[in-house]
C-alpha cells in the first residue's frame, strides 16, 4: 500500500515539529534528547535528592505551559541513572482526590516504581501493597490500572463515600515496608512526581494545603521517599506555603522563568533535525526567524500555547495550499506577516465562538486601551463599566482562560490580569497595529 504524502513533507519533515506533549524518557518522538536549557534548575532538584539521606520534598512552580512537567521528567531520568527507583508514570492529581486518595496514590506510585525496577518482585511487602491497592481501587479509590501495573490518575466512582478502612489502618505500615523493601533491594531511594497541583486547588486553594498536611507524616515523610510536586505558581505557593507543617518539610519552591529566545530557537532546531525526512534534502525551517521572535514575546514563556499557535498557523497555510504540499522539502519558510495574518483570523473566529459576542466586545475594549499591559480587577471595572462582582464573575469563569491569564500574585498586591498570546493575536490586526509584545 502506498502512503499518502504527508503535508509536513513540504518542509522535509516526518511530522509536526510543533507537538505540545511534554518530553519523557523512552518515547520515540517526544524523547528527552530534545530537552534544552534548565541545567541549573535540574542540578538544584537533583542535589536535594542525592544530598538527602532520609528523603526530600520539593515543589516546582511556574506559569502554564512553561515546561514544569518536562523539567521533572528530565530530573527523573537522571535520578534513575543515579540509582533511584522511579514510577513510570507521574501521579495525576484530580480535583476530587481526597487526602486518602492521595495516600493511595503515593502507595501506588511507590508500587509502580518497585514493579518497574524489579522484573518479578515476589515478597510479602510487595504483595501486601498490591492487595491494598486492589481493594482500594475496587472500593472506588482514585486509582486506575495503568499499562505498567497500578498508577494514579483514575477517578472516584459515583456513590462511594466510605473509603476502605484498610488503607487508613494498614496503609502507612504497608507503604513503609514497601519502601524498606526497595532500599533493601539496592534502591538509593524512590522518587515520586505529583503533577498538576492546581487541579486539587482550583476551588479552594487551601484545600490542597489541607490534603498535603493530612498525609504529611504517613505518606510524605518517609525514609527513602523523594517527592516532587508540580503546579502553577499560585497553586504551589498556596498548597506548600500555607500550613507551617507543610512548608517546614518542603524546600523553597523552585519557580521557573521562561526559556530565553535563544533556548526556544535551539528547542525548535533540535525538533527540526530529529524529524528531518531526507538527510540529503534541505534543512527543515517551516517559519522565519521573525515568527519565532514575535511569538516568543507574545506568549511570554507559555511554550505549549506558542507551539500550538505555530502548529495551528502552519497547518492552516498548508491546507490552504494543498497542491504544493506534495512537493518534498522545497517550500520557503513562512513569513511573520503571513503567519500572523492567518492566526489573527483563526483565533478571532475561535474566541468569538468560545466566548460569545459580549465577552469578545469586552476584550476589544481592553485591547483598545493597551493589549500588552496587565490590569487589575479595579481597572477592568472602569474599562468595562461594570460592578466589581460582575468583573469577578467574568474572570472566574473557567472558559475565560483562553483569553485572560491571572499572573502569579505578589504578597497582598491585587492580582494582575493579562491577555493571553492567543487573545492578542486575535484582537490586533497585524496589518494595522503592532502585535509586538512588551512585558507587563
Ligand atoms: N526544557 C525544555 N526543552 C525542550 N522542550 C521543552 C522544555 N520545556 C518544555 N518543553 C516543551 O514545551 C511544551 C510545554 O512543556 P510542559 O508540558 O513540560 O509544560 P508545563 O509547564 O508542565 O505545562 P502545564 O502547565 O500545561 O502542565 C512541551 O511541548 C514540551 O515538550
Ligand atoms: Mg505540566
Amino acid at each position: 500500500m502506498t502512503q499518502r504524502p504527508h503535508p509536513w513533507q513540504a518542509y522535509n519533515l516526518r511530522g509536526s515539529p510543533y507537538f505540545q506533549d511534554n518530553l519523557s524518557r523512552n518515547t520515540r518522538n517526544t524523547s528527552l534528547s530534545l530537552f534544552v536549557g534548565r541545567q541549573r534548575e535540574l542540578q538544584k532538584l537533583l542535589i536535594r535528592i542525592e544530598g538527602s539521606l532520609t528523603g526530600s520534598r520539593q515543589a516546582v512552580a511556574g506559569r502554564p505551559g512553561i515546561g514544569k512537567t518536562t523539567l521533572v521528567e528530565a530530573v527523573k531520568a537522571d535520578a534513575r541513572d543515579a540509582g533511584y527507583w522511579v514510577a513510570p508514570q507521574s501521579i495525576a492529581l484530580t480535583p476530587e482526590a481526597s487526602s486518602l486518595d492521595l495516600s493511595g496514590q503515593v502507595l501506588s506510585g511507590v508500587y509502580g516504581a518497585v514493579t518497574a525496577a524489579c522484573d518479578n518482585p515476589s515478597a510479602p511487602e510487595v504483595e501486601a501493597a498490591q492487595q491494598l491497592i486492589t481493594s482500594f481501587r475496587l472500593h472506588g479509590g482514585g486509582l486506575a490500572v495503568g499499562a505498567f501495573g497500578f498508577s494514579g490518575g483514575g477517578s472516584r466512582s459515583e456513590g462511594v463515600s466510605q473509603p476502605p478502612s484498610a488503607l487508613l489502618l494498614d496503609g502507612p505500615r504497608v507503604l513503609r515496608n514497601l519502601l524498606g523493601y526497595a532500599l533493601a533491594q539496592g534502591a538509593r531511594g524512590v522518587l515520586l512526581h505529583l503533577n498538576n497541583l492546581e487541579n486539587i486547588s482550583t476551588d479552594h486553594a487551601q484545600k490542597a494545603a489541607d490534603k498535603l498536611r493530612a498525609v504529611r507524616d504517613q505518606a510524605l515523610m518517609l525514609e527513602g521517599l523523594h517527592v516532587i510536586v508540580v503546579g502553577t505558581t499560585d497553586a504551589v505557593c498556596t498548597a506548600v506555603l500555607h500550613h507551617d507543617q507543610v512548608r517546614s518539610v518542603f524546600s523553597e519552591p523552585l519557580v521557573l522563568d521562561p526559556l530565553s529566545l535563544a533556548e526556544v530557537e535551539h528547542l525548535l532546531r533540535k525538533r527540526y533535525k530529529a524529524l528531518q525526512l531526507d538527510d540529503s534534502g534541505p534543512q527543515p525551517a517551516p517559519v522565519d526567524a521573525a515568527v519565532i521572535q514575535e511569538l516568543h514575546g507574545l506568549f511570554r514563556g507559555d511554550l505549549r500555547a506558542m507551539l500550538r499557535a505555530l502548529e495551528d498557523g502552519v497547518v492552516e497555510l498548508l491546507i490552504a495550499d494543498q497542491q504544493q504540499t506534495n512537493a518534498s522539502g522545497g517550500r520557503p519558510p513562512i513569513s511573520r506577516d503571513a503567519l500572523l495574518k492567518v492566526l489573527h483570523r483563526l483565533y478571532q473566529e475561535l474566541l468569538k465562538q468560545q466566548l460569545g459576542s459580549t465577552t469578545w466586545k469586552r476584550l476589544e475594549a481592553w485591547a483598545a486601551k493597551d493589549a500588552a499591559v496587565s490590569q487589575t480587577r479595579k481597572q477592568l471595572q472602569k474599562i468595562w463599566k461594570l460592578s466589581q462582582p460582575a468583573v469577578s464573575r467574568i474572570l472566574q469563569d473557567p472558559g475565560i482562560a483562553v483569553a485572560v491569564e491571572a499572573l502569579p500574585r505578589h504578597g497582598k498586591d491585587p492580582i494582575q490580569y493579562l491577555l493571553t498570546g492567543a487573545a492578542r493575536l486575535a484582537l490586533l490586526d497585524p496589518a494595522e497595529g503592532q502585535v509586538n509584545s512588551s512585558n507587563p
